[in-house]
């Protein structure tokens, strides 16, 4: 059997950042450290990092003094002016991209103009976002939303992870409607090269498997994009989760991972299935010659 690896998979700059930050922190001080919010949807990651003293809080009311990182998805200006009334310090890992949306949002509502999100509406990186719109902002899931705008000039601004497709969409559907439009696109390559990269994959393999967080919405969007392509597709959280029986009679399967999977993981995941393999085809097991 042979295994591919997506030639892009895995960890995301902002998301390695964030986790660089974490632990140099957490080498560096001593006093107590959180993040507030699991600072990635990774939860053995998660676990790693309580083990070495950074716990989740989901209130900045919760921390006893340390530090608080505030995770790459960023948050409202109503976090940083509570942090400081409490006089918590706060680390910053807001990814750069996330930032300059955030940037667009505040300067957009500064000039008077309606800001429209588009985004999930219960995604902590949109609330961030609507957080500096003080409030005003109007979060859309895609252009089916709208209905006649009455104002001239819009802004409209994109949570990272968003297809282009979508963002394309809303544009046009303003124009159409003769509204000037502000639009800032502000969607992450990141996320539009790993999604390229797992559809194409799995165009040329009988299985896919998908690694990352079940609550990641990056890598949930992997997996049913693999799916639609109609190549059977498994969501795993890690390698005990792999089963013998998905790769009988296969000869090449796809490994792609989420932007909060570490490589460590992928590496494991892609151990055990050539484990499996040999289980189950023997001799004629993996071929190495085919790993990315
Ligand atoms: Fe940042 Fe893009 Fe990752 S916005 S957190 S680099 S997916």
């Amino acid at each position: 059997m042979q295994v591919k690896v997506a030639n892009k998979a895995g960890f995301c700059y902002g998301v390695k950042r964030a986790l660089d930050l974490a632990l140099t922190e957490a080498s560096n001080n001593a006093g107590p450290i959180y993040t507030l919010g699991p600072l990635i949807h990774n939860p053995q990651v998660v676990r790693d990092l309580a083990l070495q003293g950074i716990q989740e809080l989901s209130d900045l009311d919760q921390a006893e003094g340390g530090t608080v990182i505030i995770r790459s998805h960023g948050v409202g200006p109503e976090v940083l002016e509570k942090s400081e009334q409490k006089k918590i310090k706060l680390l910053d890992a807001t990814c750069p991209f996330v930032a300059r949306a955030q940037k667009y949002a505040r300067e957009m509502t500064e000039e008077g103009i309606p800001v429209y999100i588009l985004g999930d509406p219960g995604h902590p990186e949109v609330q961030g976002i609507l957080g500096w719109t003080k409030g005003k902002g109007i979060v859309v899931e895609s252009a089916d939303e709208i209905s006649r705008v009455e104002h001239p000039r819009v802004g409209v601004v994109a949570q990272t992870t968003q297809p282009l497709t979508n963002y394309q969409r809303l544009v046009e559907a303003f124009q159409k409607q003769g509204v000037e439009v502000d639009a800032r696109n502000t969607i992450c390559h990141a996320t539009g090269e790993r999604q390229q990269a797992a559809w194409e994959l799995a165009q040329e393999v009988d299985v896919v498997v998908v690694v990352g967080g079940k609550t990641s919405a990056n890598t949930k969007k992997l997996a049913k994009l693999c799916e639609e392509t109609g190549t059977p597709t498994y969501h795993i959280e890690s390698a005990e989760e792999l089963r013998q029986e998905w790769f009988r009679d296969c000869r090449k399967v796809g490994l792609t991972a989420g932007a909060s999977t570490p490589d460590a993981i992928i590496e494991e995941v892609k151990r055990r299935m050539s484990e499996l393999d040999q289980m189950t085809n023997g001799d004629e097991a993996m071929d190495p010659a085919m790993e990315v």
